[in-house]
C-alpha cells in the first residue's frame, strides 16, 4: 500500500520528532552521510564523528576491500559468484589502506557494489555498526535510504563534477603524483553514472535528507555547515 502525500508527511514529522528527542536526550544518535565520489562526505563524516565523539564507518571501504580481495585472488572483477564470496569472507584478509583508497580500487569497488549479492552480504555489518549503543556516523551511498533509513540526521553531500575532479587533482598533486584533470573528470562521471544507475540501492538522497552542496565551500565551511544541520535537528528547526 502506498502512503498518501499527507500520510508520508505525518510519518516524516513523527520521525523528526523522535530524532529530536533522541538528540536532546543525548541517547543513541545515528548520523547518515551520503553523496557521490569526492563530494567531501568522508571528511565531513570523520569531522562530525570527532565532534560528537561517535564511532565512524566509511562504508566505501567495505566495497573497496571486496574488490581488493577479488583482485588479490586473481579473479575477474565482474565474476558475481566470486565477488559475493569475497564480500562474505571479508575480515579474513587485511589490506593496506593506501591501496584501498586508490582510484583503481574506487572504480573496482563501484563495479562490485552494483551486484545485489555483494550489497546483501555487506548489509548486516553496516546495520550492526549503526545500531551500536552510543550511536554512530556512517558515510556511503545508501546509508539514509537502505542501511539506516531511521537515522536521526541525514545529510546528502553534493558538489559539481568539475569541482570534485579539481579536488582530486589537487590531492594527487599534493602527494607529488601526476594529475590529469580530464581523466579524473571522466572517471568521476563514469562512477556517478554507475552508482546512480544501478538497480539495487542506487546513490540518491533520502526524502528526509538535508542537501549540502560543497561546490563553493572549503573544508572548514563545509564541516561548519554540516554541524549546523546536526544542531538544527537537535532543536527540531
Ligand atoms: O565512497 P567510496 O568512493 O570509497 O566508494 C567506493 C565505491 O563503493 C563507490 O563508487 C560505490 C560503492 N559504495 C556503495 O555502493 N555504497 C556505499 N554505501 C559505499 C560505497
Amino acid at each position: 500500500m502506498r502512503a498518501s502525500g499527507c500520510t508520508r508527511q505525518a510519518i516524516r514529522e513523527q520521525f523528526r520528532l523522535q530524532a529530536r528527542r533522541r538528540l536532546e536526550d543525548g541517547a543513541r544518535v545515528i548520523i547518515a552521510i551520503d553523496g557521490p565520489a569526492a563530494s567531501g562526505k568522508g571528511t565531513i563524516a570523520r569531522r562530525l564523528a570527532a565532534h560528537y565523539r561517535l564511532p565512524h564507518l566509511d562504508t566505501g571501504l567495505l566495497y573497496r576491500a571486496t574488490a581488493a580481495s577479488l583482485l588479490q585472488a586473481d579473479k575477474d572483477i565482474h565474476d558475481v559468484e566470486a565477488a559475493v564470496a569475497a564480500a562474505r569472507g571479508l575480515g579474513l584478509t587485511e589490506f593496506d589502506e593506501d591501496t584501498l583508497r586508490g582510484a583503481k580500487m574506487g572504480e573496482a569497488a563501484s563495479v562490485v557494489a552494483a551486484m545485489p549479492g555483494v550489497r546483501e552480504a555487506l548489509l548486516e555489518t553496516q546495520r550492526a555498526f549503526a545500531a551500536r549503543p552510543g550511536g554512530a556516523v556512517l558515510d556511503g551511498r545508501d546509508i539514509g535510504t537502505v542501511v539506516a533509513p531511521r537515522a536521526d540526521v541525514k545529510i546528502f553531500v553534493t558538489a559539481s563534477a568539475p569541482a570534485r575532479a579539481q579536488r582530486r587533482a589537487l590531492e594527487l598533486a599534493q602527494r607529488g603524483q601526476r594529475a590529469d584533470y580530464d581523466a579524473l573528470l571522466a572517471d568521476i562521471l563514469k562512477r556517478d553514472a554507475r552508482d546512480s544507475g544501478r538497480s539495487t540501492a542506487p546513490l540518491r538522497a533520502a526524502e528526509d535528507a538535508v542537501q549540502l552542496d560543497t561546490t563553493h565551500l572549503g573544508v572548514e565551511a563545509a564541516v561548519a555547515e554540516a554541524e549546523r544541520i546536526v544542531e538544527a535537528a537537535r532543536v527540531g528547526a
